[in-house]
């Protein structure tokens, strides 16, 4: 493994690769008979930190009153609102698409709550058909997200969607 894919993800992540369907059956368990949303999001979010290699943020916003809130999460204390349109959240939220950035610091109005970050992925998160917020995951490693962890964290996103 070079050191350049060690830095940027890819290979570098193929010794212990994440098996993605087991991820979303994970979640899928760890809801079962859990009647709090707060719960299963707090779950979640533990379940994404200590599963997932090279992360120091991963979590949620709640689209609440228009505008993005911070809920439960694994890292530091993080900004409590976000407005629609506004940082990596905020962006993914208003396109409603998930938004991959490999440098946050080439991603105009990104939002630093850690200045450790620097390779994001945003998630939107639906509910009934409308907005109920948004997964954020953040990386100290440049490239950190990819198409697998696109494809795969979509799929825990979907999971996720059926137990809130
Ligand atoms: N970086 C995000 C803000 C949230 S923190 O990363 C936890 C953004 O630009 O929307």
């Amino acid at each position: 493994m070079s050191d350049h894919e060690k830095q940027t993800g890819g290979a570098a992540f193929a010794a212990d690769a994440v098996d993605y369907d087991l991820l979303a059956a994970q979640m899928q368990a760890l809801a079962e008979d859990v009647e709090s949303e707060i719960s299963n999001l707090a779950n979640a979010s533990a379940l994404l930190y200590q599963t997932l290699a090279d992360l120091n943020w991963a979590g949620f916003y709640l689209y609440q009153s228009g505008e993005l809130r911070l809920g439960p999460f694994q890292g530091k204390t993080a900004c409590t609102r976000i407005a629609i349109g506004k940082g990596v959240c905020g962006t993914a939220a208003q396109k409603d698409e998930t938004v991959v950035v490999e440098d946050v610091h080439q991603f105009p109005g990104h939002i630093a709550c850690d200045g450790a970050s620097n390779s994001e992925i945003v998630i939107p998160i639906h509910r009934s058909g409308a907005l109920y917020g948004v997964l954020d995951i953040d990386s100290p490693l440049y490239g950190r997200f990819g198409a697998e962890e696109k494809e795969g964290l979509e799929k825990f996103v979907s999971a996720l969607e059926k137990v809130l």
